[in-house]
Formats: C-alpha cells, structure tokens, sequence
C-alpha cells in the first residue's frame, strides 16, 4: 500500500491563476470572436532586453567548444552571478552580504514554496490577509495548517494578518506567538508598501520571540518612492532574522527564463527542540545540494548581464514602461469612479470593487461584459473579498483599451 500525503486533501480545489485560466479558457472557446485582454497573472510581456540576449547567445557558443563546455555547475550558483548580485543589489545599497550567502535558483515561487523544508512542522507560521498563495499553499502541503474552515475561508492553526484599507495595508503584530512571518513587499497583491519604520516593528518582533521572517521582495525594482526600503536587510537587526527571496522574474522579464535568488545570512539561526542554536544557511545549503542542480549555465550569464551598464538601463526601461500602465490604469480606474491602492511602487493595482458585489461576480462581470480579465481579491485570503487586482504587465496599448472599455461600462 502506498500512502498518501493526506495534507493535499487539506488543500482548496485549485491552484488560484489555474482556476482563473480555465475560466477564461471555456469563456473564449464560448465566445471565439471576443478580444480577451489579460490583467489577470502577473506575467510579463516584454522580450527579454538586448543585453541579456547577447549574454545568453555569447554563453550558448561557448557551451558548445571543448574548452568552454560546462556540465553540472554549483548547486548554489555561479560565482560570478553571486558576487554580481552582492555587488549590485546589496553592496551598492550599503548592506553587507556575501557571495556564500546567496543561493540562485529557478524561481521566486519555488524558493517560497521549498523553504519550509527545513523548518519544524509544530512551527506557528503568520501570513498576510490577502496573500500570494505559495505562502499558504506549501504550508498546508506540508502539515503545518490544520484543519480548513469552510465558512471562514481559513485554516484553523495559520495566523491571518489582515492587510486591508481599514489598517492602510500595513499589518499589524500578532497577538499569539508565531515562529514563520511571511511579509512581501512591495506587496503581492494589493501593491502597497511599509516603510523602514514599518519594517522595523516586524524585525524587533521577530529578534524578540525568535521567529524568522521570509521576506519576498519579488517587485523592489518597482519601487518609486525614497524612503522604501529595497530589501529588508536596510533594516537595523534584519541580518539576524531575515530570509530574502529576490526574483529576476518581474525585473528582467524572465518569468519565462527562470532566475532567482535566495539570501540567508549566517546569523539567521533557528532551533532544536533542545535549544541548540543552528544556522539556517547550512540547512538550505544542505537541502539545495540534495535536490538541485543548479540553474542553467546560459540563464546565469543572462542574470548576469542585468547588471551590465547596458542591462541595467535596458531593464529600467521596461520597468519605467510597466510603471507607466500602472499610471494609466490606477487614474484611469479612479476616473471611473473606483478607488485604487498600489500601483505607485508596484505593478499591481488593487481597487475595492462596487458594495453589492463579491470579487467573483466581479471577476464575471468584467470578463463578461467587457473581456477583460482580472483576479478576484478573495482567491489571496478572506480579507481580500470586496477587492480586485489588475496587473500593469500588460502592453500599454492593451492597458489603454481595458480602461477605456472600464470607462465606458456601467459595473451596476
Ligand atoms: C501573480 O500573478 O501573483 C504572480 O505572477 C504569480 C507568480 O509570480 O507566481
């Protein structure tokens, strides 16, 4: 007999953008001669820039000589996409983190979804209200949710922090102990950010009640206002409790490339039952040799050119550019008369949808009625019913289209 994982059968129906995808699917196999336009995933949909071509084609020649050939890599990342992240995205900010501290991978999501591998399944784990799934998900996977409450939307031993208008989206601290924080900002989905200050509540928390926090800072790149920190390390006592998942997903346009990175400082230490002080670097380092291989040769040197003179500017553009929907969209949502949080410091626009309506009829609505897709607030957590997310992923002309379409819908 072989057993199942009885957790999975602790877990929601389906994946929330595999729900959303099926939808539109037999919407548009109903309707083929309707002009679908996606807000809905946050999917990217500029080709990858000039400089990481010319790195990846330069890398695919020398794959192909004797001299040049590479077969397996290290686990943990080539050296040289190691110490170009150091260099760039915590040594030019003043943070002092080492090579033998980052961890390249193939995606944000898989790194969020593997880490609590290495954690204890007694851990209390703490997540935002709404939230991107994966936090969820994996936990639930791996036994540490307890029971599902149909009528409340919620497991029973997960801590839901609520992040809505009502607390101007910054969440606040627990009232039980909690051992694993999940916070992302800029946040995935509702677009808003903390400030250092805020960041800072949640570094002390976790110093006191030696818990760790798993920071997914995915959409920093979006980030327009001064005093938003970039990465949690730019907070005081952040190097002692603090895991860091950056993507190269939404800044480089390569979700489809597939390029990551995790940091975990040696300080960052968790425990035994019996109290012993073990540093959780060693365990993700150990866990990684076992089940990775490493990222591809070629995507590496690509990662690697996002930091080149040129690379940098060329993915600023597309950024700016994506910025420039997330204008478009937020003003012109608020010119139809909805009200909209994000979107300044984020690609994600988050607007309270109209009273008499829940985020899926919405999601009908729209789909229906004007073709555009969105996400439903209430697939990231109860407390994202009565909300909506577009995304600024999207071509500028095909955001254009989906406001003016927006405008000129009457949602009652
Ligand atoms: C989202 O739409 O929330 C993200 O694109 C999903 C992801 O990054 O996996």
């Amino acid at each position: 007999m072989s057993y199942i994982n009885e957790n999975f059968l602790n877990m929601q129906d389906s994946y929330l953008f595999s729900t959303i995808a099926k939808k539109v699917a037999k919407y548009t196999e109903e309707n083929p001669d309707k002009k679908i336009i996606k807000l809905g995933i946050g999917d990217v949909t500029k080709p990858i820039v000039p400089a990481c071509i010319a790195a990846m084609h330069k890398a695919v020649d020398e794959i192909g000589t004797q001299e040049g050939f590479k077969g397996y890599g290290p686990e943990q990342g080539y050296e040289f996409l190691r110490n170009a992240i150091v260099e760039n995205d915590y040594k030019a900010r003043g943070i002092d983190i080492k090579a033998d501290e980052i961890f390249v991978s193939d995606g944000a999501k898989c790194d969020c979804g593997n880490i609590v591998d290495i954690f204890a399944e007694d851990n209390k784990v703490a997540i935002t209200d709404p939230v991107y799934p994966v936090y969820l998900d994996t936990n639930v996977m791996s036994g540490r949710s307890g029971k599902y409450n149909k009528e409340k939307d919620m497991y029973e031993n997960i801590v839901y922090l609520p992040v809505t208008a009502e607390n101007n989206f910054k969440p606040e601290l627990p009232k039980e102990k909690v051992d694993m924080i999940y916070l992302c900002f800029p946040n995935n989905p509702t677009g808003t950010v903390l400030t250092k200050e805020d960041l800072k509540v949640w570094v002390d928390y976790a110093k006191e009640n030696n818990s760790i926090i798993l920071y997914d800072a995915a959409y920093e790149a979006f980030i327009t206002e001064e005093d938003i920190p970039h990465s949690i390390y730019e907070v005081e006592g952040a190097k002692d409790v603090a895991i860091e998942f950056k993507s190269f997903s939404k800044t480089a346009g390569f979700t489809g490339v597939r390029c990551a990175y995790v940091v975990i400082p040696h300080t960052v230490k968790g425990y035994t039952k019996a109290g012993e002080e073990i540093e959780l670097n060693k365990l993700w380092n150990r866990r990684t040799c076992t089940k990775f291989n490493g990222v591809s040769y070629v995507v590496q040197r690509a990662a690697e050119a996002t930091y080149s003179e040129e690379g940098k500017k060329q993915i600023r553009a597309n950024i700016e550019s994506y910025l420039e929907n997330a204008k478009i969209i937020k003003n012109g949502l608020e010119d139809a008369g909805f009200t909209t949080y994000g979107g300044v410091n984020s690609p994600y626009i988050w607007l309270q949808v109209p009273k008499d309506m829940t985020s899926w009829e919405f999601f009908d609505k729209l789909l229906e009625e004007v073709n555009v897709v969105g996400t439903p607030g209430s697939g990231f957590g109860p407390h994202g019913e009565g909300y909506f997310r577009l995304t600024a992923f999207g071509t500028k002309e095909n955001s254009i289209e989906a406001i003016e379409r927006i405008k000129n819908w009457k949602v009652n």
